[in-house]
Parts: C-alpha cells; structure tokens; sequence
C-alpha cells in the first residue's frame, strides 16, 4: 500500500495568526500568550523531554489505560481511519495503531499538528514501524483545520495528553462542537484528559525539579523573538505555576525579573513589563468525571466508555455521537 508520508509547510496563516495572538496578547492586562506557541522543534523536544521527567506522570498514566484497554477500544471503534489531534510523537498512539491493526479495520493514520518539525519525525518513524499503513499528516490548528482534514471511512478521532485542558471552557465547547460535526454514525472520538488530584502533585508536575518545564515556558519567548522579530532576555522571566481552584487549572506564567521593555520589531510594538508582572502562557484544566461528561454531552457526544489508570490520576472517554445527532 502507498504511504503518503510527506508534511507540508506550515500554512501562511500560522504567521497571521501570531501576529494578531501577540498584539492582542501583549496588549491585553493581564498580559498573555496562546500556548500553541511554545510548539517549534525546540518546543516540541522539550516538551517529549516533559514526558519522561519522575515528576509528569501524566503520560505514563494515560500510557498504562491504553496498554490495558487498547484491544478494547479496537473492537468498539473498529474504525478505519485514525486522525490524532496534537498528535506530536504519537507514541502513545503507536498502542491504538497496533491494536486497530491487529482488529483488521484501520487503513489510514492522520496526525494533526502545528509543528512541522515533530510532524515530520513522528511520520519517517511511524512509517517505518507500520510499513503499509496509509499516513496522511496534517500541519495546522486544531481549532480552525478540522476541515482541512480529508474525509474518510469509519473514523475515529482521538485528542490525548489532555492537550485539551489548554483551552479555555469557551474554546472547548467549541472544539467538541467541532469534533462532534465531523463525526458520522459509526465514528467514535478517544479523548484522554488529566483528573483532579492533589494540589503538590500537580505543581510538581508544572515545575520540575530539573527545570525543563521552565525552559518549555520560556521556548514562547523565544518563538516570539524569532519569528516576529522580538527582543525578549528569556532568562529575565521567571517561571510560574500556580493552581487556580475556582476554575480547577494549572497556570504557567512567565514572571519579569526587574522592569523591562521589549520591542516586537514586525509589529511595530514595544510592550512594557512592571518588575514581577506575569505574563500567563498556558493553563491545564483538571477534569472530574461528571463534568466531562456533561462537557461531552453539551456538544452532542455521549460516553460510550471511560478508563482511568489504576491511581485514578488520569481519564480517557470513548463517545460517539449523541442518539439523538445519529439519527439527524
Ligand atoms: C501537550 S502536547 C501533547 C502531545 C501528544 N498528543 C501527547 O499526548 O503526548 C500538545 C501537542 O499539541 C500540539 N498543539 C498545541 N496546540 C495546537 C493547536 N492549536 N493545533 C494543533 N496542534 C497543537 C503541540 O504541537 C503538541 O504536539
């Protein structure tokens, strides 16, 4: 079977977009950035560095339910396309891949992802491991190129790390949407989310002992610099994690050491810091069950399945279209 294994280039509007997300983010009190922005190669390396780091046990959680529950999710799938939003490594997908194969019904693999750069190794690597497996991937947005995803058979889409509890409820609401417009009758969608735990375990999780989830931090900075023509001194922030009760999220901030002044040359901007200001660059949302449910079922998608791993730290929901939206 051919394989398609090629990434394209990033889409213009990837520039576009980040000069509007930086002025607008830049401008705005307090002050922030989207963080799709910390995903360049470098980005993308420190975060499959994250991954591996005692204190994030995220990965490995969701990791151990799909070794268990990988055949099972197979035959209640039995989908013939597989399309992995924020897929990065895909190495945990490499668990679905090889049990959808084995199950006989997947054909083709489309990885979704805003770098190229992790795209296009995640590629060359998946197409030597499942020789004959049709690899389609996509660089773009998951929150805009749902579209540009071509169609297929029966499909399942799945959206794992808790990538997304990056979003805000609003923005989610509007992804589950998304997902749950392009799914036909038989599709289903895999969604692995982090859970609410105890408070000094998820902030170990955001600030490492080692410091690789500050230098992931600060990579958005040096993003900004190189692509927009920015003057920001990295090491002048600080990094930040904090919990947020009232909405059960991480936050990652960047916080001034001293004043500073920096200039976005490509958009004629210069954007003042007050010594300890903090610029906000990701939150994590932590999910309990029944909300994720009623999340799903807002958008039309009911829960076929839910998982965790054997501590309870981490979620992943099978749904499938709402009764109701399978029939229409
Ligand atoms: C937290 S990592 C998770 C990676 C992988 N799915 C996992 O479970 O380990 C988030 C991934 O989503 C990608 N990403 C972030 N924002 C995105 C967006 N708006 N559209 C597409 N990909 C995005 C990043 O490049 C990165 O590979």
């Amino acid at each position: 079977m051919p394989v398609q294994n090629q990434v394209r280039a990033r889409p213009d509007s990837y520039h576009e977009e980040l000069r509007a997300d930086v002025r607008a983010g830049l401008t705005a009190t307090p002050k922030t950035l989207p963080p799709k922005y910390f995903y360049d190669e470098r980005g993308s390396l420190l975060f499959d560095e994250i991954t591996r780091l005692p204190e994030y046990y995220p990965t490995r959680a969701e990791t151990s339910i799909l070794h268990q529950h990988a055949a099972e999710i197979a035959e209640l799938s039995r989908c013939e396309s597989l399309v992995e939003l924020g897929s990065g490594t895909s190495t945990k997908t490499g668990l679905l891949l090889r049990a959808l194969l084995e199950r006989g019904t997947l054909r083709e693999f489309i990885p979704l992802d805003v770098d190229s750069a992790v795209l296009t190794d995640a590629a060359e690597t998946l197409a030597a491991q499942y020789p004959g497996l049709w690899l389609a991937p996509v660089v773009g947005d998951f929150e805009h190129d749902l579209h540009a995803v071509p169609p297929g058979g029966r499909r399942m889409i799945a959206f794992l790390g808790s990538t997304i509890g990056n979003l805000e409820p609003s923005a989610r609401a509007g992804l589950l949407g998304e997902v749950a417009s392009t799914l036909g009758a038989g599709d289903t969608f895999l969604l692995g989310t982090d859970l609410v735990k105890d408070v000094a375990r998820l902030l170990r999780a955001y600030d490492d002992a080692a410091g690789v989830t500050a230098e992931f931090n600060r990579n958005v900075l040096c993003v900004v610099n190189r692509e927009l023509g920015a003057d920001f001194k990295p090491d002048r922030f600080d990094h930040v994690a904090l919990w947020d009760p009232g909405n059960e999220w991480i936050e990652m901030r960047l916080r001034a050491v001293g004043e500073q002044l920096v200039t976005i040359r490509d958009l004629d901007l210069s954007v003042r810091f007050a010594a300890g200001e903090e610029l906000r660059t990701e939150i994590s949302a932590k999910f309990r069950r029944d909300g994720l449910r009623a999340e799903l079922a807002a958008a039309g998608l009911e829960t076929v399945r839910f998982w965790t791993d054997r501590d309870g730290d981490f979620g992943l929901t099978l749904a499938r279209l709402a009764p109701a939206r399978r029939r229409s």
